[in-house]
């Protein structure tokens, strides 16, 4: 017998909506973080570190480590696995520190 989150809690869930990842639409659940939606497009790293530019994306989930920072409609460095996604919310991978804007 196949069960699943949804089945368990009786819930329905809204209609699906979207977000842009780099240009890219992902689409999402009510209630996922935008890290969530990312994961189940298959988008897996949306960061890249500040010294070797390694692609970095969700590690701890439960917003303790600071892994998942991406730029959300223009903000960087928000923890995607804490922020629920909005409809329309635009991400962009987020180089380094995010604050090339204050560079001199
Ligand atoms: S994945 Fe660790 S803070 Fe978001």
């Amino acid at each position: 017998m196949a069960r699943n989150p949804v089945e368990l809690a009786g819930a329905t869930p809204g209609p699906s909506f979207e977000i842009t990842m780099d240009g890219r639409a992902v689409p999402v659940l009510p209630g996922q973080s935008i890290a969530a939606a990312l994961w189940s497009a298959g988008i897996l790293a949306w960061r890249t570190t500040r010294v070797n530019g390694r692609p970095r994306g969700a590690f701890c989930g439960i917003g303790s480590c600071f892994d998942c920072l991406a730029t959300v409609n223009g903000a960087p460095n928000q923890r995607a696995c804490l922020v629920p996604a909005r409809p329309g919310d635009l991400v962009t991978t987020q180089e380094g520190h995010g604050r090339a804007d204050l560079a001199v």
